[in-house]
């Protein structure tokens, strides 16, 4: 594998030096193309300015889908298994350099390393995997319509993709974009977000040394002036999208105009229901883990509303704070560090409106985890104490709401027909959990609760090879498995051959 890799690229494992090396470029038809426009990337941990991201506007989301149309029909020309190599070759490629990325994602998002960043690096790899090996599901079907006519589908590709992404798992988000996209014989164009420019960035360079010029281009910019053109321009076939639901509205609008399809993965408020026979300390640690505590929440499926039988209550809240007490919040390279940063001063703020508006409320109580760090340069950064809420009812906007931050509400009820009831309330359907050992009750649950992706005693983040995607305001469309690549960047032909 190495031949023809003389120049391979090394891991650079100073995080500061690489981000200084990524300043100001895009990556348009595989070379890095220079932006005379730039704006600051901070390092959330300690509102230093770490690299100055370029800029793009309309003639650079212009540039990038001239690149990527141009590249489309001898991509797709290649044969489906042959860009599955390719893919397979980029995931080896991303397997060198996982310390690297995870270092420059802790830099740039303030996700610790150990917890949260390493992992994210880590498992890029697989996606490119998974989806590498693929490429031969990309089959039509042959159906008996006449003896004398051989009907067939075959699967083509949409065209030139643009994927719009956010900053809070920004490498695999953006992975389950590309690898299917490109598998199945699309190029693309994507968007990074404002707050995580870099490490998505060195993806792309990484990547070009396993495919054709053009085929996988990485602009950053803001949302108006580069992602608007980027959805608007008339030779994008197809959008897809991860963030905000006013945004993805946005899209989806843009999308409508030209009639092309869109994939939307957007928000959550996940119900985790605790029934009063389930295993607690199970629970507890799905609790741990489903509210992302180690990423400060900032997570589309954290458990967010945590729905605990009444009699379960006292304990349950005791053992979760005792848990997320012992958490140490500092500086997200630090190895021993379990919660990192909150993204940006606007998210924080936002956070804080949400945890001010929960203390308002009658009958309320806050219960503040961890600690923050007192030691400069971290002392400056943009860390919060994880906040857990007793005593909210339904319509507190703390509980109704996405926070995208370390808030969490436990919510007592009394008996199960209650639970799910209230678990179904939300205008939300991403994700949902629940915790019992009654078998009847779980099946029951399953079918029951309004998301899309339903989990029984344990708490999974999204896996390859199972289909993700939510239902109601949390998007359209699904990610992560086969048929996520099928219905989403391939479009059937049906063919009929008359031989009477
Ligand atoms: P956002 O949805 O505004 O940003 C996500 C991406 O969309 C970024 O790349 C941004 O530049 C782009 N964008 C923004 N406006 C655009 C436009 N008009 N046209 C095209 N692209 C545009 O999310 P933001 O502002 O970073 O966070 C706000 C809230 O969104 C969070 O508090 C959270 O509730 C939610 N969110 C959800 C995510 C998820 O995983 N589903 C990820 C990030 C945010
Ligand atoms: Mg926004």
């Amino acid at each position: 594998m190495t031949e023809g890799f003389a120049s391979r690229l090394q891991p650079v494992l100073d995080p500061f030096a690489l981000a200084e090396a990524l300043s100001g470029v895009h990556l348009i038809d595989g070379q890095l193309v220079a932006s005379s426009q730039r704006f600051d990337v901070v390092n959330p941990a300690t509102l230093q300015v770490i690299a100055q991201a370029a800029d793009g506007d309309a003639a650079t989301v212009d540039a990038a889908v001239t690149a990527a149309v141009l590249a489309q029909g001898p991509w797709a020309k290649l044969s489906a298994r042959e860009r599955g190599k390719k893919i397979s070759l980029c995931g080896q490629l991303l397997q060198d350099h996982v310390e690297e990325l995870a270092r420059l994602v802790a830099l740039e998002t303030g996700k610790a390393i150990r917890t949260e960043s390493r992992v994210e690096a880590s498992v890029l790899s697989d996606i490119f995997a998974f989806y590498g090996g693929l490429g031969s599901e990309l089959k039509g079907e042959t159906i008996p319509w006449k003896p004398e006519v051989l009907t067939l589908t075959i699967r083509e590709p949409v065209g030139v993709v643009a994927a719009i992404i956010p900053w809070n798992a920004p490498l695999l988000l953006m992975a389950l974009k590309i690898a299917p996209a490109l598998v199945a014989g699309n190029t693309v164009v994507v968007k990074s977000a404002e707050e995580a420019p870099l490490c998505v960035l060195r993806v792309a360079q990484i990547l070009q040394q396993a495919l054709p010029p053009g085929v996988f281009n990485l602009i950053s910019g803001d949302g108006p002036n580069c992602g608007g053109p980027l959805c608007n321009h008339p030779q994008i076939n197809k959008i897809t999208f991860t963030g905000s639901v006013p945004t993805g509205r946005i899209i989806a609008h843009a999308a409508a105009e030209k009639l092309i399809p869109v994939t939307l993965e957007l928000g959550g408020k996940s119900p985790m229901i605790v029934l009063a026979d389930a295993d607690l300390d199970k629970a507890i640690d799905g609790a741990v883990a489903g509210m992302r505590f180690t990423r400060q929440g900032q997570s589309c499926t954290a458990a967010s509303r945590m729905l605990v039988h009444r009699s379960l209550v006292p304990e349950f809240l005791a053992k979760l704070k005792g848990r997320v007490d012992r958490m140490i919040m500092g500086d997200p390279l630090d190895e021993r560090t379990d919660i990192g940063t909150i993204i940006s001063a606007q998210q924080l703020a936002t956070v804080q409106r949400y945890v001010a508006l929960g203390l308002q409320t009658p009958g309320a109580t806050l219960h503040e985890c961890s600690a923050l760090p007192t030691q400069a340069p971290f002392n400056r950064g943009r860390f919060l104490r994880p906040a857990i809420f007793t005593g909210l009812d339904d319509s507190s906007p703390v509980v109704a709401e996405e926070i995208f931050g370390p808030v969490t509400a436990i919510l007592a009820f009394d008996d199960y027909e209650e639970a799910i009831a209230r678990a179904n309330t939300s205008q939300y359907g991403l994700a949902a959990t629940i915790w019992t050992r009654d078998l009847k009750l779980a099946l029951d649950a399953v079918h029951r609760l309004q998301a899309g992706f339903v989990q029984v005693n344990q708490n999974v983040v999204v896996q390859s090879g199972l289909s993700y995607g939510g239902i109601k305001q949390s998007g359209l469309g699904k990610e992560a498995s086969l048929e996520a690549m099928l219905d989403h960047f391939t479009t059937k032909k049906t063919v009929l051959l008359n031989f009477a």
